[in-house]
C-alpha cells in the first residue's frame, strides 16, 4: 500500500519555484531511487516532503493523512526520518552520543533503539565511543542512516548517502537500504551514482529542471537506452563492458 504520495509538489527558495509539479510516491517495503542532473530539484523534492522546505502548491499525503507545510519536527514525530545530503552528523560528538540525538524527541526509544542501530551497522558498535569526525566518509553515512532510524520511522528519506564513496562503500550501503526496506521501511533515496542505485530500486524516478521526466522499474529505467544516453552518462549496456 502506498505510505507517501506527493503531487503537484511548488517548492522554491525566495522569489524563485525550483519545483514545477513534482509528483513522487513510495510504499511500504519498496526502494524508490531518485535520479537527475546537478539542480533538478532532487534535494529541494525531499525538503518539500520533510518539512524543510514549505510546498507552495501541491499535496504531500503520508498514511492517508494530508501533511504538506507540516514543519520538520511534526513529520519526525509521524515517522518520516530525513538524512540530508551534507553536515549529517555532528563530528566532534561520539558515535553513540549522535545515534542518542536521533532519539531526542522520544527518549524512551534509545535503548531499543542502539540495540538495533548496531545490529544492522556491526562496525558502528566497534566505535561507540569515538568521536563522529574520526570515522570514514561510509562509517559516517552509516551513522547517519542509523541516527535516522532512532526513532522506527516508517518511511526514511535519504540523499546522496553514497556521495564521495567507495564502490565497496557504495555496495554496502545499497546493501544495507535493501534490508531497510525489507523490513518493512518505505524508502525514497536521492543518488548520483545512478547506475548502481537504480539497479537496486524498485521505482525509479528521473528529475530534471523541477519536474518528472520519466518513472519506470528501476531495471527498466537502467535499460532504458534514452535514459542511458540523457541522464546515465552514456549507452545503457555501458556496464558490463571492459
Ligand atoms: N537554500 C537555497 N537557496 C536558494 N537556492 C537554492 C537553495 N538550495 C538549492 N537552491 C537552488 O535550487 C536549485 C535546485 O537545487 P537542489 O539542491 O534541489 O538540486 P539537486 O537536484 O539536489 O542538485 P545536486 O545533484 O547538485 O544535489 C538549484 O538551482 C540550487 O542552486
Ligand atoms: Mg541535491
Amino acid at each position: 500500500m502506498t505510505l507517501l504520495a506527493a503531487r503537484g509538489l511548488v517548492a522554491g527558495y525566495g522569489e524563485a519555484d525550483i519545483l514545477h509539479g513534482v509528483d513522487l510516491s513510495v510504499a511500504a517495503g519498496q526502494v524508490v531511487v531518485v535520479i537527475g542532473p546537478n539542480g533538478a530539484g532532487k534535494s529541494t523534492a525531499l525538503k518539500a516532503v520533510a518539512g524543510l522546505v514549505r510546498p507552495r502548491q501541491g499535496s504531500v499525503r503520508y498514511d492517508g493523512q494530508e501533511i504538506a507545510g507540516q514543519p520538520a519536527e511534526s513529520m519526525v514525530l509521524r515517522g518520516l526520518a530525513y538524512v540530508p545530503q551534507e553536515r549529517n552528523v555532528f563530528p566532534s560528538l561520539g558515535v553513540e552520543e549522535n545515534l542518542l540525538m536521533g532519539a531526542f524527541a522520544r527518549p524512551g526509544a534509545a535503548r531499543e533503539g542502539l540495540a538495533r542501530a548496531y545490529a544492522l551497522f556491526p562496525d558502528l558498535a566497534d566505535k561507540r565511543r569515538d568521536a563522529a569526525g574520526s570515522l570514514s566518509g561510509g562509517q559516517r553515512q552509516m551513522l547517519a542512516v542509523a541516527r535516522a532510524l532512532m526513532l522506527t520511522p516508517r518511511l526514511l528519506m535519504l540523499d546522496e548517502p553514497t556521495a564521495g564513496l567507495s564502490p565497496r562503500f557504495c555496495t554496502l550501503i545499497f546493501a544495507k537500504v535493501r534490508e531497510i526496506a525489507a523490513s518493512g521501511i518505505a524508502v525514497l533515496m536521492v543518488e548520483q551514482n545512478a547506475r548502481p542505485a537504480l539497479a537496486i530500486a524498485d521505482r525509479g524516478v528521473v528529475l530534471a529542471m523541477g519536474r518528472n521526466r520519466a518513472e519506470d522499474a528501476g531495471p527498466a529505467l537502467l535499460a532504458n537506452p534514452e535514459i542511458g544516453r540523457l541522464f546515465l552518462g552514456g549507452a545503457a549496456a555501458a556496464e558490463g563492458e571492459g
